[in-house]
């Protein structure tokens, strides 16, 4: 089944100059890229983006540091995307990713993990809402 996942890289992505890597990793695998903006995320968006931690003892410190640089949101297209993608980016704490994912090549902090990732459906159209507007995700065939 074809679905969509939201993927951004974090501020610590983009400062260290992996953008190209990140979107490399994904088109190589086969998913379809259908939406793209750079952007510092406002403090409220921050909020929303990341509410189901609002709980957590790390929270005012990850909504500090995500909006602290631009990230790169992005809408990913694929068959099973969401799972994909999430085993493309490997496990939060980069100490325990795997060699050959994202996280597990390219990261050494849980804070300063590269690239979010949706992991559910739900949570999916949800974030994906929350970055970008219909008329910004656009329908094109992809040639492969
Ligand atoms: P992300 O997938 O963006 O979703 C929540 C983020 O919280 C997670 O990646 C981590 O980067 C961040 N985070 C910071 N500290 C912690 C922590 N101690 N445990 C889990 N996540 C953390």
């Amino acid at each position: 089944e074809v679905e969509r996942t939201f993927v951004m890289v974090k501020p610590d992505g983009v400062q260290r100059g992996l953008i190209g890597e990140v979107v490399s990793r994904l088109e190589r695998k086969g998913l379809k890229i259908v939406a793209m903006k750079m952007l510092r995320i406002p403090k409220e968006m921050a909020e929303t983006h990341y509410a189901e931690h609002r709980e957590k003892p790390f929270f005012n410190a990850l909504v500090s540091y995500i909006t602290s640089g631009p990230v790169v949101a992005m809408v990913v297209e694929g068959k099973s995307a969401i799972s994909v993608v999430r085993n493309l980016v490997g496990k939060t704490n980069p100490v325990e990713a795997e060699p050959g994912t994202i996280r597990g090549d390219l990261a050494m902090d849980i804070g300063r993990n590269v690239v979010h990732a949706s992991d559910s459906p739900e949570s999916a159209k949800r974030e994906i809402s929350i970055f970008f507007s219909d008329d910004e995700i656009v329908d094109y065939a992809k040639v492969d």
